[in-house]
C-alpha cells in the first residue's frame, strides 16, 4: 500500500561569522581550553553579531536549503520554526523568515521544545504534510542562545553557540515500505518533573523579563543517555530497524561524551557518527539541521541512507526520529 512520506529535498545552514575560541572564554571566566575540550568536546562556538537576529540566521539557512532543493518560497506552503530564542515574544520569528522570503501564503509559526525543537519541528510538519494540510514545508532550527547565557557563569556559557539549519520537507508517494525515502518513524517525549534542571530564569508572564539559562549539568548529563536510549529503542521496535541498519547517526550536539556514551550504549560505530560539536558548541534547536547541512554538503549522508536523529533538552524533552534520505 502506498504511503505519503515527507521526504528531504535539500538542506542548509548558516553560521555567524564571529568565532569565539575557549581561549578567548578563559578571558572572561575562571576556565581553560583543557578544561572545555576534555569535558565536552568543544573548541569553538559561533556568536551572533550585533542586531544580527534568531530570524536572521534562519533566513540563511532557509535560503541555502530551498536552492539546495532548487525551489523558492512559491513552492512552499509551511514553514516551522524551532526556537527558544526568538526575536521578540510576538510575533513568532517564523513570519518575519516568511516575510524575508517573499512568501504571502500558507503559514508560518513558531515551536519551543529547547534542544529537541527540531525533531518536534520535524515531527509536526511530517504530521501536516500526511494529513494533507500541507504539501511543502521549510523546518528551521535557529537559536541565538548567546543572548541568554550569564557570561559569568562558566558553568554554562562554555557550552553554548549561534546557528541555523534548515531542511526542505516535501510529501511524496512513497511505496510504503522500509525502503521508502522520508521520515519513517518519529517519537517525543517530555517530562516536566524535570524542568528546573535546565531552564531560563526570566520570561514574560513570570518576570517581565528576558533572564539567563540556568543549568544543573551533571543532573542533565545523568539523565541524557538513558532518556536518549530508551527513546531509540521505541523507534527501532516501532519500525523493526536496529542500530545495525543505520548508515549514520545524527544527534542533537550538546556534549560529546553523552553522543559518544549514546553511540557506545547502541552499538553504533563511532564512524557512523555525525560531529559537529567541536566547532558549533550547543546550538540548542539548530545543532541537528546544521549537523544535517554539513554531513549531506562534504558528501557523508547520501540518498537513501537510514539516519537516526535523537535530541534532548531542557523540559526535559527528548525525542528520535528515523529519516531515509
Ligand atoms: N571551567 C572549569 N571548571 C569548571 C567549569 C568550567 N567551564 N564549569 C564547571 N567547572 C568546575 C565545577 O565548578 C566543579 O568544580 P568543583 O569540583 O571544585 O566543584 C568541577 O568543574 C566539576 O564540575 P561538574 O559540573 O561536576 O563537571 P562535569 O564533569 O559534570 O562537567 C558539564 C560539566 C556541564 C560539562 C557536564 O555536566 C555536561 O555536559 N552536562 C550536560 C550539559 C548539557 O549537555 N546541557 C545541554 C543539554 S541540551
Amino acid at each position: 500500500m502506498s504511503a505519503i512520506r515527507s521526504v528531504v529535498l535539500g538542506s542548509g545552514g548558516y553560521l555567524p561569522e564571529r568565532v569565539m575560541t575557549n581561549g578567548e572564554l578563559s578571558g572572561m571566566v575562571d576556565t581553560s581550553d583543557e578544561w572545555i575540550t576534555q569535558r565536552t568536546g568543544i573548541r569553538e562556538r559561533r556568536i551572533a553579531a550585533d542586531g544580527e537576529l534568531t530570524s536572521d540566521l534562519g533566513i540563511e539557512a532557509a535560503r541555502s536549503a530551498l536552492a539546495k532543493a532548487n525551489m523558492t518560497a512559491d513552492d512552499i506552503d509551511l514553514i516551522v520554526l524551532a526556537t527558544a530564542t526568538p526575536d521578540n515574544t510576538f510575533p513568532a520569528a517564523a513570519v518575519s523568515i516568511q516575510e524575508a522570503l517573499g512568501m504571502r501564503h500558507g503559514a508560518a509559526f513558531d515551536l519551543q521544545a529547547v534542544c529537541s525543537g527540531f525533531l518536534f519541528a520535524l515531527s509536526t510538519a511530517d504530521s501536516l504534510i500526511r494529513s494533507g494540510q500541507a504539501r511543502r514545508a521549510l523546518v528551521i532550527g535557529a537559536e541565538t542562545f548567546s543572548r541568554i547565557l550569564d557570561w559569568t557563569d562558566r558553568g554554562t556559557c562554555v557550552l553554548f553557540g549561534d546557528g541555523a539549519g534548515a531542511v526542505v520537507l516535501s510529501g511524496e508517494s512513497q511505496p510504503g515500505w522500509r525502503t521508502d525515502r522520508g521520515i519513517l518513524s518519529a517519537h517525543l517525549r517530555s517530562d516536566g518533573r524535570f524542568k528546573e534542571k535546565l531552564y531560563v530564569d526570566g520570561g514574560p508572564s513570570a518576570t517581565g523579563t528576558v533572564g539567563h539559562l540556568r543549568m544543573e549539568g551533571r543532573e542533565v548529563f545523568k539523565h541524557a543517555v538513558s532518556m536518549v536510549s530508551d527513546v531509540i529503542e521505541d523507534a527501532f521496535e516501532a519500525t523493526g530497524f536496529t542500530a545495525a541498519d543505520i548508515d549514520w547517526f545524527v544527534p542533537h550536539q550538546a556534549n560529546v561524551r553523552i553522543i559518544d556514551a549514546t553511540a557506545k550504549k547502541l552499538g553504533i560505530p563511532l564512524e557512523k557518527v555525525v560531529r559537529t560539536v567541536d566547532r558549533h558548541g550547543n546550538t540548542s534547536a539548530a545543532s541537528i539541521p546544521l549537523a544535517l547541512w554539513e554531513a549531506s554538503k562534504d558528501g557523508r549522508i547520501k540518498r537513501g541512507d537510514l539516519l537516526l536523529l535523537e535530541s534532548m533538552g531542557g523540559g526535559f524533552t527528548w525525542g528520535a526520529v528515523l529519516l531515509r534520505w
